[in-house]
């Protein structure tokens, strides 16, 4: 017997992403919602209480990592995960992540209304701060769930205001010990998610699904440069020791040694250039830069690092500016799992839809559940691969079936029913 094909009411999909992105610190169509605030925190209001409302058990932990739970007919058998983000980089779109954490929501429900009972649970899992703003470090619940970074990393945090990460969640409302976030060995029988493509191909080709075989590598540098400071007017051009300057020179090298690593797979940015003091009239003393780099190559990705750590040290020396570089992720590819893959397949195939094996170059919670699960990540087609901008955008008919090709993954994963028959001849 198969799953029954589920229906996806996707105007309530839609309505919900819209109620989501309400809760947002900058004007419509822009989004930003940034860990442990209190818009982030009204973005998990939302999602807690909507699983509530589908008849999920919902629970979080110390850092704010949230599961919602569908039980299965075997309630101790460990669940098949699904699941995203909802935090938001400054001046972002709204489709980022929460495609992932209300198509998983909705799959659950379309599921239970097509009658499906599973045998194992399967849990939703909204993760905290897949983006890198407030702490630098993308990934943070996930990395924290797959034991990549300690409670003793954790807490040692601080953000851009210098608060500890500790008593930031704390005051978020999230207690219990650090120690505790990392999930158990054979804690998912599996994990998927959904995602906005963001990038161009499946639009191009006309494909509404992507299958992601790969993950690239990230990696992320701070730099600090401290120079000499000064009155604008009263401090003359020769011997000046400006931070800014130096930073200047650093962005450009990130550039261009990214552009010539000898591949177009390697990409280095440069999104983060904190003044101080940032006024116009005192020659800047100190600069902080966060930089981006990343490839599906590792050995080329980690070149490219030392190779801009090196140029931009002597850089500094040349101008007498004290460098400081940290490295604050320098990450492993992620490939993903083969009975995922073949379940996403197999599911396409029974909904009748084509599908493009991809390599995602964004990075994602499924770059770290990958280590602790069998993992795979469905991609749909978003517009002009547009992601990370306002404009950001994916049509309700391409959610709708991400939404089904989760629902009959999860479903087939999730193991009562058998799903080998019925597959779909014709594709769409
Ligand atoms: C995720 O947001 C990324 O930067 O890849
Ligand atoms: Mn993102
Ligand atoms: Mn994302």
């Amino acid at each position: 017997m198969t799953a029954p094909r589920p229906e996806v009411d996707i105007s309530r999909v839609m309505a919900e992403l819209d109620a989501l992105a309400k809760r947002s610190d900058a004007p419509s169509p822009a989004v930003t919602r940034v860990l442990y605030t209190d818009t982030d925190l009204a973005g998990r209001a939302l999602i807690k209480e909507l699983c509530a409302d589908a008849g999920l058990s919902v629970r979080e932990d110390p850092i704010g990592n949230t599961f919602a739970r569908w039980d299965g007919l075997e309630p101790d058998l460990p669940p098949v995960g699904t699941g995203s983000h909802i935090d938001a980089i400054p001046h972002s779109g709204r489709y980022d992540g929460t495609v992932g954490v209300l198509g998983a929501l909705e799959a659950i429900r379309a599921l239970k209304r097509a009658g499906f009972r599973p045998s194992r649970p399967i849990e939703l899992v909204m993760f905290t701060s897949e983006e890198p703003t407030r702490f630098g470090i993308g990934c943070l619940g996930s990395r924290a769930l797959a034991g990549a970074i300690t409670a003793s990393y954790l807490a040692s945090l601080r953000d851009r205001d210098g608060r500890d990460f500790d008593e930031i969640r704390r005051a978020a409302g999230f207690q219990g010990e650090l120690s505790d976030v990392r999930l158990p060995e054979g804690a998912y029988t599996a994990f998927v998610e959904l995602h906005i493509e963001q990038g161009p191909h499946l639009e191009r080709d006309g494909i509404p699904i992507g299958i992601v075989t790969a993950i690239a590598a990230p990696a992320a540098l701070r730099v600090t440069l401290t120079g000499e400071g000064g009155h604008a007017g009263a401090v003359l051009m020769r011997g000046r020791k400006d931070a800014l300057c130096a930073a200047a020179e650093a962005v450009l090298l990130v550039e261009t040694i990214a552009s010539n690593s000898g591949s177009p797979d390697t990409v280095g940015t440069t999104g983060v250039c904190r003044v101080h003091p940032g006024a116009i009239n005192s020659i800047p003393e100190r600069v902080t830069l966060e930089i981006d780099i990343r490839d599906i190559d590792l050995v080329r990705r980690n070149c490219t690092l030392d190779t801009i750590r090196g140029a931009i040290e002597a850089m500094a020396q040349r101008r007498q500016i004290a460098a400081h570089v940290e490295c604050l992720n320098s990450d492993p590819p992620a490939s993903t799992s083969v009975i995922v893959v073949e379940a996403i397949r197999a599911a396409c195939g029974e909904l009748g839809l084509r599908s493009l094996p991809m390599i995602s170059r964004a990075y994602h919670d499924s770059l770290f559940m990958s280590r602790v699960a069998p993992t795979g990540m469905i991609f749909i087609p978003c517009k002009e691969g547009i992601s990370h901008r306002p404009e950001e955008y994916s049509e309700p008919e391409a959610i709708a079936r991400g939404i089904e090709v989760l629902a009959m993954t999860v479903a087939r994963l999730s193991g009562t029913e058998d799903h080998a028959q019925g597959a779909g001849d014709g594709t769409r």
